[in-house]
């Protein structure tokens, strides 16, 4: 990603940035990425807003945000990463500390906001909370100013209570300031009782507030993806094997647990097999760890 800071040699970690710095091409996406070009060309002008990337695990969130980083930072915008952690016991308002500590960089201390750039802000109530959101946002708008300014927040659905209540704060600003927040959540992940729900619900009407919700690639695309990825463009043909009837077949369930696999005789058609049955669930796969369902042993 070809970001117009060197502030992102702080946080968020390492790890994070890597994954963001795409090492393959995009694969379609065309039109996604076409509209968020518009999106950014506004936000230069200083017509910004708020573009949520919203799709099942694993269906090119991250990707297509790290594609819009490296459009933006290439048209000379700052680009800036803020990460919600899986890792339990992150601090509140982790990923807006990321992205407040990379624009403040090396500023002067501010009372107010140094709570939240030390990533100690959890505590900040009612009137400290109020305090604290404003200056953040002065931060924001203030560095926007001085460069077009893309913020990326990824994992969305991991972010604490706070962190979306800041990220409310700083929304109805966004249509008047040259910064776009661009944000990815797993819409699997965000039951009705979510906090994101409930933004989701207030900025609806907002007209600075966009949601895309990613579909599928085409086969085509997922044909070329996946030649991509085995680097052999001869083996796979996902128009072949998509949607043929299953109606009377055998099919052969193979356990495909990465490092977990152990192979077992009945992953052998040759061998005796394990009738089983399965269901076909579109999303999630396990919403639990299949783990858990190993029966206790006897009392
Ligand atoms: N359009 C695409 N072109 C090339 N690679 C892609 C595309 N979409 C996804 N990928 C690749 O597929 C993998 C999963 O994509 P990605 O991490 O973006 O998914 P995600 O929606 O962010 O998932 P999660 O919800 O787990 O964060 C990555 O290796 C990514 O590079
Ligand atoms: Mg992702």
């Amino acid at each position: 990603m070809n970001c117009g800071r060197s502030v992102l040699s702080r946080d968020p970690p390492l790890a994070y940035r890597r994954a963001m710095r795409p090492t393959s091409e995009l694969v379609g996406r065309a039109t996604e990425l076409a509209a968020m070009a518009a999106r950014l060309d506004d936000a230069a002008s200083g017509r910004g807003g708020l573009v949520l990337l919203s799709g099942e695990p694993g269906i090119g969130k991250s990707r297509l945000a790290a594609a819009v980083a490296d459009r933006a930072g290439r048209r000379g915008m700052s680009v800036v990463l803020g990460h919600c952690q899986e890792t339990e016991g992150a601090p509140a308002y982790w990923p807006w500390t990321q992205v407040l500590r990379a624009l403040h960089a090396d500023g002067p201390t501010d009372a107010v906001l140094a709570p939240l750039l030390d990533g100690a802000a959890g505590g900040a109530l009612h009137g400290d909370r109020f305090r604290l959101f404003a200056a953040a946002a002065d931060l924001l708008l203030h560095a926007a100013e001085q460069q077009p300014l893309l913020i990326v927040v990824d994992d969305l659905h991991r972010a604490d209570e706070a962190s979306l209540a800041l990220l409310r704060f700083v929304v109805p600003a966004l249509a008047r300031a040259p910064l776009l927040l661009l944000g990815a959540y797993r819409d699997t992940e965000v039951p009705a009782r979510h906090p994101l729900s409930g933004l989701l619900g207030e900025i609806a009407g907002d007209g600075a507030f966009e949601l895309v919700a990613l579909a599928g690639l085409t086969r085509a695309e997922a044909g070329e993806l996946a030649a991509r990825i085995t680097g052999d463009a001869a083996s796979v043909d996902i128009g072949e094997v998509a949607d043929r009837p299953i109606d009377g077949e055998d099919i052969v369930l193979w356990h495909t647990f990465g490092m977990t696999h152990v192979p077992r005789p009945e992953d052998w058609p040759v061998m005796s097999v394990e009738t089983c049955g399965f269901r076909m669930r579109p999303v999630g796969f396990f919403d639990r760890n299949p783990t858990l369902d190993v029966p206790s042993g006897p009392r």
